[in-house]
Formats: structure tokens, C-alpha cells, sequence
């Protein structure tokens, strides 16, 4: 057993935090308990100049866009022509695509994400290399091909026919341990209603997740309400999409109806701030969806968003909505744990749980909320010292 000294934060599944100066005994890569005082034979592990908290939880990130981060363009749809269909094209290619999936899982571990949602290459062979990747990573992997059959470059179409049999043959092979296969579509525009209706019924069948972006920019909600004749969340409705194991991306321009829709059949949000301030796409109201009963949580949204490090995408939510610092915490950790139905095992440092965490070089002297407002609004990967994933060391210093 090991035991790491330090001030440790985390939410719990009761909605309190912990807060203590002490010692997170780990065991075979679950957390055992949080103590005062080191166990008897513990190996300790001094962190007692730094701050512990749980791992950061990613619920919408794009592997195929590692390389595009920070290309400024402020429309949505001209950004995804111009930048993200090139780019995406280059994944088609499983030799391009092991590179830069090791080079994308090594930037989650180095901002001290141990949990992420993913969106995956293009084609079925990718998405493959990029599980194994992920396996090798070490980190909880939720990531699916992403699907497409429309007003996209032609190779970067999947027809429904093959979709559905890959969709069934990823599924089958990566869904287990630390890993699972998400049912992923892009968007409406981009994803006929063939294609969502066939997959979700296919993600019905074998219990998958989904995920898939909502009302991002209003151009984007005019072109849906044109080209499907109903508001975006209907759209996905009628295809069978809206599940309670549905992660929806961004949900900034949607109508009362629309989020009593979401609410009822029991979806959830992964809230972007950092790629909606890059990209313009305005302010999601997170107070009023919240208020529907809609669970959130955060994503990076890389490339849209130009950073991995969800204490700076917890800092631009501050910055959107009048959120506190523990509030902020709370979506980066346990609450986008619950989003990805996973808080029986991360997001938070209860025993049992997966013994994820980060060690965070700041100031942890103070009240509970002055350490979490540092960690907020001072926190970038430059102050990580070491990320464990299932209690080994995915990255240190
Ligand atoms: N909508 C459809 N695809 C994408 C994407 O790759 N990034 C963002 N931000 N929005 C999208
Ligand atoms: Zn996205």
C-alpha cells in the first residue's frame, strides 16, 4: 500500500467536499481511505508542498484535431471546412494515426486528464490503432469512429450499411475494462437521419453510449431547422438519439422546449466554454439548463478549444456564467464523472473508487475555496507535477 501526503480535495457522492491535510492510501489501483495518519507498512509518498485532487474528467475531446489547436477562424462551419475536414482526412491513414494518438493520450495524461469522452478518426482501421492506444495509455477511455455520410469530403463518409456493421464490430471488441466504444456522430448537418436512426438503434441493442454536438452556432441551428424542417433536439429525438446515455456538446442556442426535451428523456450536456469564447458561438446558459434538471459537465473541446487542461477550462466557465470556484471543481471532477455515467468510479477519491489523481504545484494554504480559486484561476498543466491513473504514475514531472 502506498500512502500520499498532501492537502487532498475531492467532492463526494454526497455533494460535500473533503478537505484534508493527510495521507490518500491507494491499494492495487483503487483508493483505500483518506487519513489523518499513515497505515502501518505504507509506503509514503511526500506531496505535502502541493495540493491532491481527483483526475480531471474530459467529456468532449476530438483526437484527430491534436494538430489543429488554436487556427482562429470565428464561424463554426467555414472552421470545419477550412481546418478540421483536411485534418481529419490525414487520420484515414493507421501510421498517422498511432503517431498523433500517442501524442494526443500524452497531452490528457500532462494536463492531468485520466478520464476523457473522444471523438475518434474517421474510418473504422483508425479508430482501431487509436484504441490500442489508448489501452497502452493507461487512462479510462470513452471514444467512438466518428460518423458522417453528408456535406463532408467523400472520404470522410461512412455509408450507413458499413457504419452500422463497424459500429457493431468496435463495439463488440472495445468495450471493456478501462475502455469503451461510444456511438459518435458528428452533427445533424452532417449525419442523415438514416445513418443516426440505424446506429442508434444499434447503440439501443448493446447498451452503448452517445454523443454527438447540439446548437453550437445559430447559422448551424438555421441550417438544421431548413434541412430537417424541426429544432435541432427534436431532430436527434426522431432519430432515436436522445438518450439517458447521451452526451450532448455545447447546447448554447436551444429553446425552452428543446431543453425540456433533453431534460425529459434524461441526456446530458458537455458544456465548452473555452472553444465557445475561440469560436464565438456565445454563452451557454448553464444556470437555466441546470435548472431544467440536465446534468453538465465540462469539455476541452480541442481544437475548437486550444487547450487540454481543464483547470483552464474550468476558469473560462467562471469567466461565461457567475459559477464559483468549487462549482467549477465540481464539473471538471464529479460531475463529469455522473455525465459519462462513471461516478461509481471516478471523479471523486472515495474508497473504491480508481485511485486517479493529480498532484498540483500550488499554493495550499487557506480555506477550501481560496486553494480551489487558485486551482481555477492559476492552474495550467505547467503546475502538474505528477498524474496517476489507477494508481501508476502516467506522467511526472
Ligand atoms: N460540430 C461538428 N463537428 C464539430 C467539431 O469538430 N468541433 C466543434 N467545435 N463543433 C463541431
Ligand atoms: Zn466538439
Amino acid at each position: 500500500m502506498r500512502a500520499y501526503r498532501s492537502r487532498i480535495i475531492t467532492f463526494l457522492s454526497t455533494g460535500d467536499i473533503a478537505d484534508l491535510e493527510g495521507y490518500l492510501h491507494v491499494r492495487e489501483g483503487r483508493v483505500v481511505s483518506i487519513d489523518k495518519y499513515p497505515r502501518e507498512g505504507a509506503e509514503v509518498v511526500d506531496y505535502r508542498d502541493f495540493l491532491i485532487v481527483p483526475g480531471f474528467v474530459d467529456t468532449h475531446v476530438h483526437l484527430p484535431q491534436v494538430n489543429i489547436r488554436a487556427k482562429w477562424k470565428p464561424n463554426l462551419l467555414e472552421w470545419l471546412e477550412s481546418y478540421v475536414f483536411p485534418e481529419e482526412k490525414r487520420f484515414l491513414d493507421p501510421e498517422y494515426t498511432r503517431r498523433n494518438a500517442e501524442k494526443f493520450f500524452a497531452n490528457l495524461a500532462r494536463n492531468g486528464t485520466t478520464t476523457a469522452m473522444v471523438y475518434g478518426p474517421p474510418n473504422a482501421e483508425s479508430t482501431e490503432v487509436a484504441f490500442e492506444v489508448a489501452r497502452e495509455s493507461g487512462l479510462r477511455i470513452l471514444m467512438g469512429q466518428t460518423l458522417m455520410d453528408q456535406n463532408v469530403p467523400e472520404e470522410l463518409v461512412t455509408p450507413v450499411e458499413r457504419a452500422g456493421r463497424e459500429v457493431k464490430e468496435l463495439a463488440k471488441k472495445w468495450n471493456s475494462g478501462k475502455l469503451n466504444y461510444v456511438l459518435t456522430l458528428r452533427f445533424a448537418p452532417a449525419c442523415s437521419m438514416d445513418l443516426m436512426r440505424r446506429t442508434a438503434e444499434i447503440a439501443k441493442n448493446m447498451g452503448l453510449r452517445i454523443q454527438t454536438h447540439i446548437s453550437e452556432q445559430k447559422n448551424e441551428v438555421s441550417l438544421v431547422r431548413e434541412m430537417c424542417g424541426a429544432d435541432y433536439a427534436f431532430v436527434y429525438d426522431k432519430a432515436g438519439v436522445l438518450t439517458p446515455r447521451t452526451v450532448l456538446a455545447h447546447a448554447i442556442h436551444l429553446s425552452p422546449g428543446e431543453m425540456s426535451l433533453i431534460s425529459s428523456r434524461g441526456s446530458k450536456i458537455a458544456h465548452c466554454p473555452s472553444s465557445n469564447f475561440f469560436l464565438h458561438s456565445g454563452r451557454m446558459p448553464i444556470h437555466e439548463i441546470e435548472s431544467h434538471g440536465i446534468d453538465v459537465g465540462l469539455g476541452s473541446d480541442v481544437a475548437a478549444g486550444p487547450y487540454f487542461c481543464m483547470m483552464e477550462v474550468s476558469r473560462d466557465a467562471c469567466y461565461m456564467s457567475p459559477i464559483s470556484p468549487e462549482r467549477a471543481f465540481y464539473l471538471a471532477t464529479l460531475g463529469g464523472a455522473k455525465v459519462l455515467g462513471l461516478d461509481k468510479h471516478v471523479g471523486t477519491l472515495e474508497p473504491g473508487r480508481d485511485a486517479d489523481f493529480v498532484v498540483v504545484d500550488i499554493d495550499n494554504a487557506g480555506s477550501t475555496r481560496e486553494v480551489l480559486s487558485r486551482l481555477v484561476f492559476l492552474g495550467h498543466a505547467g503546475r502538474i507535477v505528477a498524474t496517476y491513473s489507477s494508481g501508476h504514475a502516467v506522467w511526472e514531472k
